[in-house]
């Protein structure tokens, strides 16, 4: 049997926008998902994962795509009878990366498995092409920081497959709150509905992704001078572009708002949005304890994590 891991990740600034050649900056958690991948006579998937309501089914078809276009990756049969069994400490929410993290894990299980070998480089490629069935065009940040875990400044190179990544380290790790809205958000239509906005009104849209840029730039520069302030800032100025965007909701925009009243430094969606999670920057304890039990107390499953953690 092989057996294989990916972390989960939160997207402290940047996404979406990523997918266009802004930069963006991530950061992998502290769950992650495991897969054990078995030779067999017929595809056989058994997700034991914890998920929000609806993310099996909603993702069942793009997950046999996604392992079919790994394999052929891999240069193997698209079809190759396997047992995968997927699990681990990750919930399957919307915009913790779950889809990336588990092609990690069955894109190393399978190497595993097949004797095969992989290195990380090879299955960071294999796992990207297994995002592509769940986000149609996939910047890539997900499945980098699924492999590699940390904290990372990525940059897509839309020209060739050769994205800049850099990992970035803090003074310390930094705690966050993650609140999940419940809802399953389709990352594909997500990503689509963005590139056709941004064509068809390119006076609306071009503006916004400049300020992204520009907002990319100067958080990673106070992430690094530890100036937490600003980050915060810097993150709800995120939050206000992707509602310009068209990529927010109700409930995202209710938990961002509950963040920030107890004392979060600054609170975003965070992934492809449209439903899913958000993150806030609550450093210290206490406020992200608040935090914590606020969202407990109005009935939101959360994940209170740190951000830079090295495993
Ligand atoms: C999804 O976690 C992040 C997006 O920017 C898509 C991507 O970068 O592949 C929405």
């Amino acid at each position: 049997m092989g057996k294989g891991s990916g972390y989960g990740k939160v997207i402290m600034l940047g996404e979406h926008f990523v997918v266009h050649g802004v930069p963006g900056v991530v950061s992998a958690i502290d769950a992650s998902t495991d897969a054990e991948v078995k030779k067999s006579t017929k595809l056989n998937i058994r997700d034991e994962r914890k998920t929000s309501k609806g993310y099996g089914e909603e993702k069942r078809l793009q997950q046999i795509e996604s392992i079919e276009r790994m394999l052929t990756a891999m240069q193997l049969e698209p079809n190759l009878p396997l047992d995968i069994w997927i699990g681990g400490s990750l919930p399957g929410f919307s915009g913790l990366g779950a889809s990336a993290a588990s092609s990690v894990a069955i894109a190393r299980a399978i190497s595993e498995e097949l004797g095969l070998n992989l290195p990380n480089e090879k299955i960071n490629a294999v796992a990207y092409e297994g995002e592509k069935a769940y986000a149609g065009n996939p910047s890539g940040i997900d499945n980098t920081a699924a492999t590699y875990g940390g904290l990372m400044w990525f940059k897509k190179n839309t020209t060739n497959n050769q994205d800049f990544v850099e990992k970035l380290y803090l003074k310390r790790p930094v705690e966050i709150v993650i609140g999940s809205t419940g809802k399953t958000a389709n990352t594909k239509l997500m990503v689509e509905g963005v590139a056709e906005r941004k064509k068809k009104n390119p006076q609306k849209y071009e503006p916004l992704f400049k300020q992204a840029e520009n907002l990319v730039v100067a958080g990673r520069k106070a992430l690094e001078d530890g100036d937490l302030k600003k980050v915060g800032a810097l993150m709800n100025e995120n939050h206000h572009i992707l509602q310009e965007l068209g990529v927010s909701s109700k409930e995202l925009d209710l938990l961002v708002d509950m963040a920030r009243k107890q004392g979060a430094f600054g609170a975003k969606l965070t992934g492809g949005g449209g439903g899913g999670c958000m993150v806030a920057l609550t450093p210290g304890k206490e406020v992200q304890g608040k935090v914590a039990s606020a969202f407990k107390t109005a009935g939101y499953e959360f994940l209170a994590t740190k951000i830079s953690v090295q495993f």
